[in-house]
């Protein structure tokens, strides 16, 4: 995860005959040995329920509550996990990609498109923000970057850099269309499609690795406690990278609404708190 290729597939989650809730706990627990949790969406969710949740096409919604495919992208904390509970009868393959293949294939072919991408782009915050917080990350963040100790950083999701254009109404300009195309055709190209079953987990260092998902049908008849369940967590680990700005790259964007905070942060009503700023985790912590 730290020093290798950032993703770790692991078989055999003991998914067994346990209820939903049972997994939540034993995936919190075994989540709780890789760092801390953080709260992923406006309900402050620890652990995110991946499954269809009724929004159609709402395409306000992130893409974790609907049936279409995701292009590679990275989540908003260091690490994300993904523990298969039930799958669908058809489709929704992942896929794990690189991002650090995809820089090298900047460098290969397209260098000319380096210094747009180091400068970034802003991000939306999808409406979830509070009050006192800006609708967008607080500047461009970059697409690559690279700390003073030489560590390449890499933060891609094309939906959350759409929506910000469409925000500010300010369109693309060719070049930007062009990094952004040529980022997800390297990600089709290079991504590594993963067969995720019950009881099939991996976890993902955000800033070197990528994950997406294809679409998937399921059957209208299927009782909803059988449809297709995974269970998604959010986890920071404090010196998982060496950042050139850790304020914007780590968290510009992954601290914002209830988005960010640990549990014991919620459990004390500190996401109610105006103004109040998230503990950053700095304790060591398996990696
Ligand atoms: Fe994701």
């Amino acid at each position: 995860m730290k020093d290798g290729r950032g993703i770790a597939l692991v078989r055999g989650f003991p998914i067994g005959d346990h209820t939903d809730e049972e997994v939540r706990m034993m995936y919190w627990g075994m989540s709780q040995h890789m760092g801390t949790c953080v709260s992923q969406d406006p309900n402050c969710a620890l652990i995110a329920d991946v499954k269809e949740k009724g929004l159609g096409d709402n395409t306000v919604a992130r893409a974790y509550g609907n049936k279409h495919g995701t292009l590679c992208h990275v989540d908003l904390a260091d690490t994300v996990g993904l523990l298969g509970v039930r799958q669908a009868s058809q489709g929704a393959r992942s896929t794990l990609a690189s991002s650090l293949t995809i820089y090298n294939e900047f460098v290969k072919q397209h260098p000319e498109w380096l210094p747009a991408a180091f400068e970034g782009f802003f991000w939306d915050r999808y409406g979830e923000q509070k009050q006192w917080e800006g609708e967008l990350s607080p500047s461009k963040v970059p697409l690559f970057s690279f700390s003073k100790e030489g560590q390449l950083s890499v933060r891609y999701n094309r939906n959350w850099i759409t929506r910000a254009s469409t925000r500010r109404g300010i369109p693309f300009t060719e070049e930007e269309t062009a990094i952004l195309d040529f980022f997800d055709q390297m990600g089709r190209e290079h991504g590594l499609p993963v067969t995720m079953g019950p009881g099939d987990v991996y976890f993902a260092n955000n800033y070197v690795a990528l994950h997406g998902r294809e679409s998937y049908e399921e059957d209208d008849q299927t009782p909803p406690d059988q449809r297709r369940l995974f269970l998604r967590v959010w986890i920071n680990v404090p010196k998982l990278r060496t950042f050139a700005d850790e304020r914007l790259i780590r968290f510009g964007l992954s601290s914002h609404g209830n988005i960010g905070f640990t549990s014991q942060e919620i459990r004390e009503g500190k996401n109610l708190i105006p103004h109040y700023q998230r503990v950053r985790v700095e304790e060591e912590a398996v990696a």
